[in-house]
């Protein structure tokens, strides 16, 4: 079947297997290999991307499904400008270890800092429930989103 996806604000039109994942189109058509593939339960999180502003699970989303539709990767995170205030904080603040989950968690705080710019701890945990860290880095992967929310507020105020 031939698909027309915009990715990162780029669009792409591929022919495809209907079979096929959104998250082999990313990485394996796209080149796209920030979308991480960590799992084949649909529990992991690493693949999350933007399926139009929301956040989905690339291994549960078949590529025709996307068709149509705007799609934004880890690599759509920065701008012109920079690195978008959370990858900055994920350095800052000791976020990652092997960075495998990286990708993931910084798309699903992105998306909960975009809708809640003041999260709870409790808010922040329940947000990335979804995404697993292996090195259970957890707890700065907390104080990273944290962090970044302070300093998009300061820079907002
Ligand atoms: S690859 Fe693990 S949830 Fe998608
Ligand atoms: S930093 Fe290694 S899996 Fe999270």
């Amino acid at each position: 079947m031939e698909i027309t996806l915009t990715v990162n604000g780029q669009e792409h039109s591929r022919v495809v297997e209907p079979r096929l994942l959104l998250v082999h189109l990313l990485r394996d058509e796209l080149r796209l290999t920030g979308t991480h593939w960590g799992c084949d339960t649909s529990n992991c999180g690493a693949c999350t991307v933007w399926l139009d502003g929301v956040p989905v699970k690339s291994c549960t989303v078949l590529a025709v499904m996307a068709d149509g539709r705007e799609v934004r990767t880890v690599e759509g995170l920065e701008t012109p400008f920079g690195l978008d205030p959370l990858q900055v904080s994920f350095i800052e603040c000791h976020g990652l270890q092997c960075g495998f989950c990286t990708p993931g968690m910084l798309m699903t705080a992105r998306w909960l800092l975009d809708h809640n710019p003041d999260p709870t701890d409790t808010e922040i945990r329940e947000a990335i429930s979804g995404q697993t860290c292996r090195c259970t880095g957890y707890e700065n992967i907390v104080r990273s989103v944290r962090h970044a929310a302070a300093a998009e507020r300061e820079q907002a105020s």
